[in-house]
């Protein structure tokens, strides 16, 4: 592939797609709702999460305040609800009740979990540092919510049930296509 090289990340666009979700917290007698895209997985055992939220959102300072949130994973036909909570600050608008998001209730923390949500963890802070014009703040999964029946036996999504919601960057907003999935063994394409 023909490449031409910047020293400029640019908009930064250049490594989605990722998968949009959205940041749930609650703090004060309040609940707020922040989409965010950046966020993975760092740790198997114990089970860790990670989140890049910049600290002048709204949603940080309850975070570090609160020490918990929710990530929650969702359906394409719900990218309309990532962009409006993604498009607002909590600390203009009252996001739950102008979008209506309905919840589901957490079981081992106070954190708002998303009805339509296919899945999401319930997260407890484990670190909370800044990192160039974000926060990479980290959460122990201490409870897991999970749609009936949208994972396969052996743990995946199943494509034919549930799109999920994917960002490609610049408002711009896909999907997975259940045809494009390839199984390929790792011991058989890997060498030990
Ligand atoms: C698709 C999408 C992805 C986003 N990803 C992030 C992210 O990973 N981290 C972040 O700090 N902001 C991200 N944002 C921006 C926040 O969601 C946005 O600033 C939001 O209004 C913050 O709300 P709050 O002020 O109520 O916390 C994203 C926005 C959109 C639309």
């Amino acid at each position: 592939m023909l490449k031409v090289v910047a020293e400029d990340a640019g908009a930064f666009y250049q490594h989605y797609p990722r998968a949009a979700a959205i940041v749930t917290v609650t703090y004060g007698g309040r609940k707020n709702a922040m989409a965010v895209a950046w966020h993975c997985p760092v740790s198997f055992a114990p089970p860790i999460y990670g989140i890049a939220v910049a600290p002048k959102r709204y949603t940080y300072h309850m975070l570090s305040e609160s020490k918990q949130f929710g990530i929650n994973f969702m359906p394409f036909e719900k990218a309309e609800t990532i962009a409006s909570v993604g498009g607002s600050s909590g600390s203009f608008i009252d996001k739950f009740t102008e979008f209506n998001l309905a919840e589901d209730r957490a079981i081992k923390t106070e954190v708002p979990i998303l009805k339509d949500a296919y899945t999401a963890y319930e997260c407890r802070l484990i670190d909370n540092r800044v990192i160039g014009d974000h926060a990479w703040i980290t959460g122990e999964i201490v409870a897991v919510h999970i749609a009936e029946n949208v994972f396969k036996e052996n743990g995946i999504l199943d494509l034919n049930l549930v799109q999920p919601a994917l960002y490609l960057g610049a408002e711009t907003y896909c999907s997975a296509e259940k045809n494009s999935v390839k199984v390929l063994d790792r011991d058989k394409f890997g060498r030990r």
